[in-house]
Parts: C-alpha cells; structure tokens; sequence
C-alpha cells in the first residue's frame, strides 16, 4: 500500500488527499505565531480564527499570497503541522504531488517544493493548478479534444486550454477572492467611514455578494470601528453594493478567460464552443459568476460538483502517474511535470 500523498497548497485553504481516503484535511492556510519569538501558535481553521483578533505581539497571517509563497518559514510550519495532524507514523517519507499556479517563477516553484521537502518527504512531483482541476472536474485532457477550464480561487484565477496533456494557451491571474474582500474593505472605508477586517468582508462576499445584478437584494449587517470616532459602529449592506466593489475584480477575471480563448488555436477553440468552459475553485460559487463568464463570453458554463475539491481531487488522481513519472523510458501522458 504506498503512503503517498497530495498537497493543494492554495493561498486561502490547503487540502491533503490520501490514496486510501481521499481528501483528508480542508483547512484555511493561516499560520498564528508569537512575533518576538516567531513560536507558532495555532495553524489552520484555529490559527483562522485568530484573524484580526490577535493581541500585540501576536500575529495571525496568510503565509501565500496570490499563490506563491511570501513568507517561506511560515510555509514550512504551515505545512508540517497540517501534515502532523494525519497520523503521520504511516506517512513516513511519502512522495507528494503538489500544484502550482500556471504562472511562477522557478525560483517560486522552488520556494513551494523546498517547503514541503524541508518535512521529511521523499520526492516531490508537481502538477499545474489548471490541469490538477481539469483532471479533478473529470474532464479528459489526454486526448486531441480541447478542454477549457478556469480555477478561481482566493489568491489566483488559473485558466487554461489543455489537450493532449498539455497546455495549448493559458494565463494566471493574480487578483481573486482575497483580493475583492480588500476592494470591500476599501468601498465601505470610503462610503461609510467605517474600518472593518478582511474576515467581515470575506463573509459578506460568501453571503450576499453578487457579480450580476441581484434578483433579490440582500442585505448584510457589517460591524466596526467609525474612522472619525474611533468607536464600534454597524452597518447595513446591500447585495448591490458589494457587487459594486468587487465587479471589476470579476470582470477582469472573465477578460482573461477572452484572452486566453483569443489565443488558442480554433480547431481547439470549437471543442470548447460544443462543450462549454468549466469553472471550479471557491470563487466560482460567487452567485452570478457562472452567469457572467455566460454572458460576455457566450459560451456556456459547466460547474462541476464540489468546485472547491477539483484542484486537490485531481492532484489525488495523478498520484498513480509517480511511478511513470520516475521511469524514464515511459512514453504515457504524465499530468506530473517536474519532479525534485
Ligand atoms: N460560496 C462562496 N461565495 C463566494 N466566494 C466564495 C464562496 N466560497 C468560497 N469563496 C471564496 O473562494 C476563495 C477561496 O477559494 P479556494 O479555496 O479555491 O482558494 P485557494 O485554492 O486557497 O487559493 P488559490 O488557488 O488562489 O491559491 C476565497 O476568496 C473565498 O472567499
Ligand atoms: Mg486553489
């Protein structure tokens, strides 16, 4: 039985699969640790938890942002405390399948597999994010068929055209989900004079926001400190309002869905005419979002079950590949690109 394991190291969650049980661990990838002493507090949903509440010395922080590492220490906790918490006694020296944005740097991509190499793993084998959630939609991407598919997640939107196991036209972008709760708490700064965390507006995103205009107008209660007085104040938000924020956001997300199309090839362009675009990635559950890729690109949208599971499912299923990938005469499509 191989004890080998895969890692979506996203920029809000990290998720671990197991070969024998799947996905085993869905947590936000927030490292709280003491600032003077740089002791880890918590990891996960309790370091999560933490955010915007900590005191002094305290810090509570995403150690990736727009998916590449930012603060690698804090990576190297993050990643082995979650790690710690499967019964790691039988996941002595494992080899893991990781993914990785579309667009980084080798030096980036480094920072990741030194990372997760730095706890003890045998061998790390990495997988663009694009086609890890093309393979997790169950989309086919073996063969001369085009399959078009756009990850939206909290730090990057990854879209890509693969067939035959590659990727025929692509591109990374860098503002997502985290990036519309910050255009959030900038609207409601400039509208309300009112502060509040990225977390208050996270959640108004995840309840009420909106990319198209609401059927229902929905209203949200936001709790925080008045600019001016500096004492705790409350407001009521509409569905409209958030969609005002964070629409450009969205919009250009789906420019470069346009992009990416403009650039692939039209036999491959076709495929995607007959079969749709899909979409996956926790951004994708944003009401209206499906509705707007639809609507300037006309083309419909698939979205598969579980969007938010396709990155970390595919990397799962392309465990099997490692044993291709270490054998040099094997001349299979292999979705792993580089192992180290
Ligand atoms: N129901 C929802 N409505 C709106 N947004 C949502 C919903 N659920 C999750 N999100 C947003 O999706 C983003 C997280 O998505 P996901 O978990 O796919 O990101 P990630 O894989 O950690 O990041 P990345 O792949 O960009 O590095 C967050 O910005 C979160 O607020
Ligand atoms: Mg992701």
């Amino acid at each position: 039985m191989s004890n080998n394991i895969a890692l979506d190291l996203g920029t809000s969650n990290t998720r671990i699969f197991t070969s024998a049980k799947g996905k085993v661990l869905d947590e936000p990838s927030v490292v709280s640790y003491d600032a003077d002493t740089r002791d880890i507090i918590a990891v996960g949903t309790e370091a999560y938890n933490m955010i915007g509440r900590t005191p002094g010395r305290i810090c509570a922080e995403y150690p990736l942002t727009s998916g590449v590492i930012s603060d690698f220490g804090l990576v190297e906790d993050l990643v082995s405390a979650l790690l710690h918490k499967l019964n790691t006694s039988k996941l002595l020296m494992p080899k893991v399948v990781a993914c990785v944005p579309g667009e980084i740097t080798d030096v980036e991509k480094r920072a990741v597999v030194n990372a997760i190499s730095s706890i003890g793993v045998r061998k790390v084998y990495l997988i663009e994010a694009a086609k890890a959630a093309a393979i997790g939609a169950g989309l086919t991407i073996t063969d001369s068929h085009g399959v078009m598919i756009a990850d939206i997640g909290g730090g990057t939107a990854d879209i890509a055209v693969i067939s035959l196991g590659g990727i025929a036209s692509s591109c990374s972008v860098k503002r997502a989900g985290n990036y519309m709760d910050e255009e959030i708490v900038k609207y409601i700064r400039k509208k309300y004079f009112l502060y509040i965390g990225t977390r208050t507006a996270e959640l108004a995103k995840m309840t009420i926001g909106c990319v198209c205009p609401p059927e229902e107008e929905k209203t949200f209660v936001m709790k925080g400190r008045d600019a001016v007085s500096g004492l705790p104040r409350s407001i009521e938000v509409t569905s409209s309002e958030i969609m005002e924020a964070i629409f450009e956001t969205a919009l250009n997300i789906v420019k470069s869905i346009s992009k990416v199309m403009e650039e692939t090839p039209p036999e491959l362009v076709g495929d995607i005419h007959t079969d749709g675009i899909t979409i996956s990635g926790g951004l994708s559950k944003l009401t209206g979002f499906p509705e707007l890729i639809e609507r300037v690109m006309k083309i419909k949208v698939n979205i598969p079950e579980n969007p938010s599971d396709c990155v970390i499912n595919g990397c799962g299923k392309s465990i099997p590949y490692i044993n291709a990938a270490d054998d040099i005469n094997s001349t299979i499509i292999n979705p792993l690109v580089e192992a180290y």
